[in-house]
């Protein structure tokens, strides 16, 4: 690395989208062997001035350099190929492809000119054995693991690449505490050995407990760039928000809280292969907020809830009367409403609009016979965009240009539009900054005042326990406990999906 002060860096780099401007005369550099952190809110520019250091975008204005010679890379192949290493904001692999076959996209060893799939997949085993995903299948398509497993398949990848530069965009998203240990030790090692990384997340406890120095971006502007050691979480917070705000960690428990009438019961509902039958009551003005590790069942309870995989035990009340819930339209016709965890997959429709985005389920719930007229659909998606601060040009922008926190806020637009009775939210403020989380857990508190019944599932324990009125903890692939009043805090909580002392929290 002779004599350079810097890996990778970025001057004076401008980014326009028509008349938006997404990043205007930004500079960035990279030292070799740091952890940065690059911060903002959501829309701020983060994954585009990524974008424009690895080729995917081109700068309007400004250069890229590396170890002090600009250079002017294709595409993220050509950066790959220059040791730069990434992982892109939502996972871009390909998901009806193995898992082998992903990990060595782009790079796959040829023999007599075919590419050698016996090698591939006994390198694959070795690499995920690296990362302790012993029990995945390389043989097996991509696909078929969840959003977790491919993002980490998407970083054990990236990290193989990188010689000189890693970059995560908001890798630890979908990860659940386990699998950040895991990701912070992979970067640790890469960081002795001298590698620059550049690390986006949302969560500023990561930030703090791994970055070295941050550089903060708001509105496409660059904010700066600062050690951490100089820094306070509410330093870092006033500079992402331009704004002083009082930043309550909301830790204390809510004690007992008054509920309305029972509006859903589960009874033994379960589905053989994916979850244990689980009994649960949610009464109207009631928050249940759902705690476990990813795979713990968490997801499954929410698809079993609403119908995409329906129960084949068990019983369902509304209001005291059986219903059969079998698909997603049974479960909207009765008034549940289900805002996914992947919103990649089951959520955006990236062509449509933001207005048509938000009106879709409105819509399927009128039946399709009562089409809403567009100022219709203009006055809805207006009056939630205004509601959520949907920051978008305009509700005419296909969804797939907005930044991915503005996007969530989209899907759960979509499901308020519908007026539901029952609201189940799986990981509704994942990879949303600080600001429109603190509106997504106002918008959950005032649903649950008006008196809709929710269920919430989030790894944010903090969060959880400032909502909820009841906690249930899923732990693999079963309800193991119900937790309220004083039980309702973030160490309980972590003990119970530990399982550390099931004495001490029985219900
Ligand atoms: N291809 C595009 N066309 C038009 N506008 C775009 C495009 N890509 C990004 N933008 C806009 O540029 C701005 C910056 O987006 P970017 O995705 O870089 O934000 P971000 O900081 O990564 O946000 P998030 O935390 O939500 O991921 C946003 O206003 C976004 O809508
Ligand atoms: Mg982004």
């Amino acid at each position: 690395m002779a004599d350079t002060s810097y890996t990778l860096q970025a001057r004076g780099i401008c980014k326009y989208f028509g008349e938006h401007t997404a990043l205007q005369d930004i500079d960035f550099a990279l030292r070799p062997g740091e952890v940065h952190a690059l911060l903002g809110e959501n829309g701020a520019g983060k994954s585009t001035l990524i974008k424009i250091l690895t080729g995917a975008y081109h700068p309007d204005a400004g250069e890229v350099l590396l170890e002090d010679r600009p250079v002017s890379f294709r595409d993220p192949l050509h950066a790959q190929a220059h040791g730069i290493g990434t992982v892109y904001q939502e996972v871009n692999l390909l998901p009806n492809r193995s898992v082998a076959e992903n990990l060595f996209l782009g790079r796959q060893p040829t023999r007599f000119g075919m590419v050698d799939k016996r090698r591939i997949e006994r390198e694959a085993t070795e690499l995920l054995a690296r990362y302790g995903l012993d029990d995945i299948d390389p043989r097996a398509e991509l696909g078929a693991y969840s959003v977790a497993v491919q993002q980490i398949v998407a970083i054990a990848r990236a990290v193989e690449l990188s010689g000189k530069v890693l970059i995560l965009d908001e890798p630890t998203a979908s990860l659940d505490r386990n699998e950040v240990e895991k990701l912070f030790e992979v970067i640790a090692d890469l960081k002795a050995r001298g590698l620059a990384i550049v690390f986006i997340t949302h969560f500023l406890d990561q930030v703090f407990a791994i970055a070295d120095r941050v550089t903060i971006l708001r509105n496409g502007r660059l904010i700066g760039t600062e050690p951490l050691t100089e820094m306070s979480r509410t330093d870092v917070v006033r500079m992402m928000l331009g704004k002083d705000i009082s930043f309550s960690g909301g830790t204390s428990a809510v004690g007992e809280r008054e509920v309305g009438e029972l509006l859903v019961s589960f009874r033994g509902t379960g589905r053989t292969g994916s979850l244990q039958p689980f009994s649960l009551d949610i009464h109207k003005g009631e928050v249940i907020g759902v705690a476990g590790l990813l795979g713990s069942g968490r997801t499954e309870m929410a698809r079993i809830m609403f119908g995409i995989d329906p129960a084949d035990s068990g019983e369902i009340r509304l209001n005291g009367t059986p219903v059969s819930i079998q698909s997603a339209s049974d479960a909207i016709a009765h008034g549940f409403g289900f805002c996914p965890e992947d919103r990649k997959a089951d959520g955006i429709i990236g062509d449509l609009s933001v207005r048509e985005n938000i009106v879709i389920a409105l819509q399927g719930k009128l039946g399709w016979f009562r089409a809403l007229n567009r100022d219709d659909q203009l006055e809805i998606a207006g009056r939630f965009a205004e509601m959520l601060d949907i920051r978008a040009a305009s509700p005419d922008m296909p969804i797939k240009l907005l930044s991915g926190g503005n996007q969530q806020k989209v899907i759960l637009a979509r499901w308020l539009a519908t007026d539901p009775g029952f609201l189940i939210l799986d990981e509704p403020t994942r990879g949303i900054d600080v600001g429109a989380h603190a509106e997504i857990v106002r918008t959950i508190n005032r649903l649950r005042d008006d008196g809709m019944a929710l269920v919430v599932i989030s790894s944010e324990l903090d969060e959880v326990v400032a909502y909820s009125s009841r906690i249930v903890v899923m732990r693999d692939r079963e309800l193991v406990a119900e937790l309220r009043g004083e039980n309702i805090n973030p160490s309980v909580i972590v003990q119970a999906i530990a399982n550390q002392s099931d004495e001490a929290i029985a219900s």
